[in-house]
């Protein structure tokens, strides 16, 4: 028998099995996100210039505001806001839910799917559901 085919053989199977059990962590992970790529991907586009990489509402937009951005991560003040005028805030911007123009409309930047998405991706953020 050959001695070096004999040794390369267990060598190599181990290796593949680590590599398909560290491949289907991956894919059950993603598959218990409660948010998409997408909605993570249009925040970090859209959003953080003034609710901040934290989420915590002090983006580097922020210094010179009037009305200082929603803190994303507060789970009280996101609590009090119920998903339907979070979705109307992020459409049609902070005026047609009675609050600052400062925040602004993205109907026409993003699809009401994407809304809805961005929607989940804040409860997930600011851990909390609506209590209105
Ligand atoms: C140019 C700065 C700016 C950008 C960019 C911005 N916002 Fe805002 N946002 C604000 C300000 C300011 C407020 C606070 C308005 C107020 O309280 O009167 C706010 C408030 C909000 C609120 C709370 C609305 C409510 O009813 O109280 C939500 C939700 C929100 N923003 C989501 C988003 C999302 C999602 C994005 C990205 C798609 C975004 N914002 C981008 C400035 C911004």
């Amino acid at each position: 028998m050959n001695m070096k085919t004999s040794l390369r053989i267990p060598a190599f199977l181990p290796a593949a099995a680590l590599l398909a059990a560290g491949f289907m962590a991956c894919a059950s992970a993603a598959a218990g996100t409660p948010y998409t790529e997408r909605a993570l991907r249009n925040y970090d586009t859209y959003c953080v210039q003034c609710h901040g990489v934290k989420r915590n509402g002090r983006g580097v937009n922020t210094r010179d505001m009037a009305v200082q951005p929603r803190d994303h991560s507060d789970a009280k003040g996101m609590g009090d806001i119920p998903d339907e005028e979070i979705a109307h805030a992020i459409k049609d911007g902070g005026l047609a839910v009675n609050k600052s123009v400062l925040m602004p409309a993205w109907g026409n930047v993003m699809s009401d799917e994407e809304i809805k998405e961005l929607v989940a991706y804040l409860r997930f953020v600011c851990n909390c559901g609506s209590t209105k």
